[in-house]
């Protein structure tokens, strides 16, 4: 072995200096990755449709000592896209040059009863809505020669969840962008990986909690307990700095080992 491997350096974490943005920041996994994002050293854009929410969180981390902004953004209105990429421009000294692509609904019923509007709205925002923010982000960070798109899908977008047709087909969705935007984007100094979250639990996670199927779920992890915000702190990190550098169209899973559970 050569002395260089011997002593190769750490991988760093650190994201000073750094512009990120993270969708879907009001609340559960993206009000969470923008705290880890904000302590990594990065000046973080908290976007959502509640806008008071993320005005009081990037507040909060203001209030910490990092520098954080509020924007309002609906993934599902284009047209409100070029209006909260400008905030975060003027609000942070700079286009995203990291995204967090986390906005999402779920909609679970069997596949029979999903109604013509849920399965719109399902696709409009965690979908076609995940789609233009991560182009638009990456038409800026093309322009700049780097950055990094961490598009949050979920395991339900690899493996049939039943009533989660809609959900689990924009999620396969997702990841299937994921590959093509890597393959298209690397050549252009942008890397795009995918997260894809067991069960977390969040607002979003609690529907199935409040339904009783908290047990039978459990019972599906090996580790035999749900996941926290926290949870993905560190593989979001690793995707988001340079500790990833070589890697892009990857997909990783962070489930408590659900995707290996026995047959
Ligand atoms: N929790 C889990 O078990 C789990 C598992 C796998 C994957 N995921 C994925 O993780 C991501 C975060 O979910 P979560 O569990 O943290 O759920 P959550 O607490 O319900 O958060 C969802 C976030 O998405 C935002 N959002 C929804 N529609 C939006 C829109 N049209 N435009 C902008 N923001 C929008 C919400 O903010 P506003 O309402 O303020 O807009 C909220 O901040 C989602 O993509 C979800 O599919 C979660």
């Amino acid at each position: 072995m050569s002395p260089s491997l011997i002593n190769a350096d750490l991988q760093s974490f650190d994201l000073s200096g750094v512009v990120a943005m993270v969708t879907g920041a009001s609340s559960g996994i993206g009000l969470h990755f923008a705290g880890v994002l904000a302590r990594a050293g990065a000046s973080v854009a908290l976007a959502a449709r509640r806008k008071e929410k993320v005005d009081e969180a990037a507040a909060e981390l203001c209030g910490q000592g990092h520098r954080a902004i509020g924007v309002a953004l609906d993934v599902g209105k284009p047209e409100t896209h070029a209006a909260a990429f400008a905030s975060v421009a003027a609000g942070l000294g700079g286009l995203p040059q990291v995204l967090v692509n986390n906005a999402g609904i779920i909609v679970s019923k069997p596949f029979l009863e999903q109604t013509e509007e849920e399965v719109a709205s399902v696709f409009a925002t965690n979908l076609f809505g995940a789609f233009l923010v991560a182009q638009r982000a990456a038409r800026a960070m093309v322009e700049a020669g780097r950055g990094s798109i961490i598009n949050v899908a979920s395991t339900a977008g690899l493996r049939p969840g039943g009533t989660l047709a809609s959900y689990g087909a924009s999620k396969a969705g997702l990841l299937h962008l994921t590959r093509v935007m890597a393959l298209e984007l690397a050549g252009k100094g942008v890397r795009v990986n995918a997260l894809c979250p067991g069960n977390i639990e969040t607002d979003m996670h609690q529907v199935f909690v409040d339904r009783g199927y908290a047990d039978s779920l459990v019972k599906r992890i090996p580790q035999r307990r749900f996941g926290r915000a926290d949870d993905l702190s560190g593989a979001m990190l690793l995707l988001a700095s340079d500790a990833g550098r070589y890697m892009t169209g990857s997909i990783i899973a962070v489930d408590g080992g659900q995707l290996v559970s026995s047959l």
